[in-house]
């Protein structure tokens, strides 16, 4: 039986969340603990014809021809069928595993989206450049959030540490030393599309309290780049506590957050933020890698569902 398997990894936005859609920078790193997992298997014998979707985790477990024409993954099949020019899709299960938490910030639908593209592609022995790869996954991220800024896709899409900013070409991030994070999620789901709306009506309402925030978190980012690139490292704990503080005000935090913030503070993180949408979700927090353990710990005492510990080292070897 013909088969084909891919992935894509998850995300953590390390610095401007929110600000980034309002044309300001961010960084994002890819997260290679969790992955989205796609395999494309041959299918007979059964009448149907097409893609027979596999994806209990997404609660969906149907043929791709009867998904509503503004469904992401009709959508996703139509704009690759196009790309690739396929007028028809031979008749596959694509399978769907996910051990990206959903609705957490943690990029969950850019990585299946990125992984279904690359099974898709494999499977049919075809190509396509990366840049279109991305392009693809930006037009589905549009179908789950409304007005993506695009870093998602992005990190996902390159695997690399990026510096983005929206609308130009972005950079690859190289740390000149390397760097703990402790990942947790609260285990609140959160709709990011829903977070960035408040967040723009706030803007409407008032512009000028936003756009200095905005500009605030834009220059946290500069700073940080500038750590990453030249160090110290552990000087970015405290830009992640002020840019925690400018998230606050934006109103993207919540109680639940701010607790496992002060949690991982208190066992002796450098600094913590939320990641990505806030309101529920991940927090991240900067440590020692020998007090990684500790604040791990002492987050899932606080109530964290899982936690990750992740290091992002000088050489990492795509770069
Ligand atoms: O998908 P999430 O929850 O990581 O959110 C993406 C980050 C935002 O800046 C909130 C939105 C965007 O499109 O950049």
């Amino acid at each position: 039986m013909k088969k084909f398997q891919a992935s894509a990894p998850g995300k953590i936005i390390l610095f401007g969340e929110h600000a980034v859609v309002y044309q300001r920078p961010a960084i994002a790193i890819p997260i290679h603990q969790v992955q989205a997992t796609v395999t494309v298997e041959e299918r007979t014998n059964d009448g149907q014809h097409g893609i027979l979707l596999d994806a209990p985790q997404i609660k969906l477990q149907s043929m791709a021809n009867i998904l509503p024409l503004d469904h992401p993954m009709e959508i996703l099949f139509r704009l690759l069928a196009t790309a690739i020019e396929v007028e028809t899709y031979p008749d596959v299960t694509l399978r769907i595993h996910s051990s990206i938490p959903l609705a957490s910030g943690m990029g969950s639908g850019a990585a299946i989206s990125v992984a279904t593209i690359r099974a898709l592609l494999g499977y049919l022995d075809k190509t396509l450049p990366i840049e279109q790869i991305n392009a693809l996954a930006y037009q589905i991220e549009k179908k789950y959030h409304g007005t993506p800024s695009g870093i998602d896709n992005t990190v996902i899409t390159y695997e690399q540490p990026i510096f983005f900013i929206r609308g130009t070409p972005f950079l690859k991030l190289k740390s000149v030393q390397e760097f703990t994070l402790v990942i947790a999620d609260s285990g609140i789901p959160s709709t990011t599309l829903e977070v960035v709306a408040d967040v723009r009506k706030g803007w409407q309402e008032e512009p000028q309290v936003f756009e200095a925030l905005f500009d605030q978190i834009g220059s946290i980012v500069l700073d940080a780049r500038q750590i990453i690139e030249n160090g110290p490292i552990s000087s970015l704990g405290t830009l992640m506590n002020s840019n925690q503080s400018a998230l606050r005000k934006l109103g993207v935090s919540s109680p639940r957050l701010d607790y496992l913030i002060d949690a991982a503070i208190f066992a002796g993180a450098l600094g913590a933020k939320l990641s990505g949408g806030g309101r529920g979700g991940n927090i991240i927090a900067l440590v020692e890698k020998n007090k990684a353990d500790d604040v791990s710990l002492a987050l899932q005492s606080a109530g964290a569902r899982s936690t990750i510990i992740t290091t992002e080292t000088p050489d990492n070897p795509k770069a």
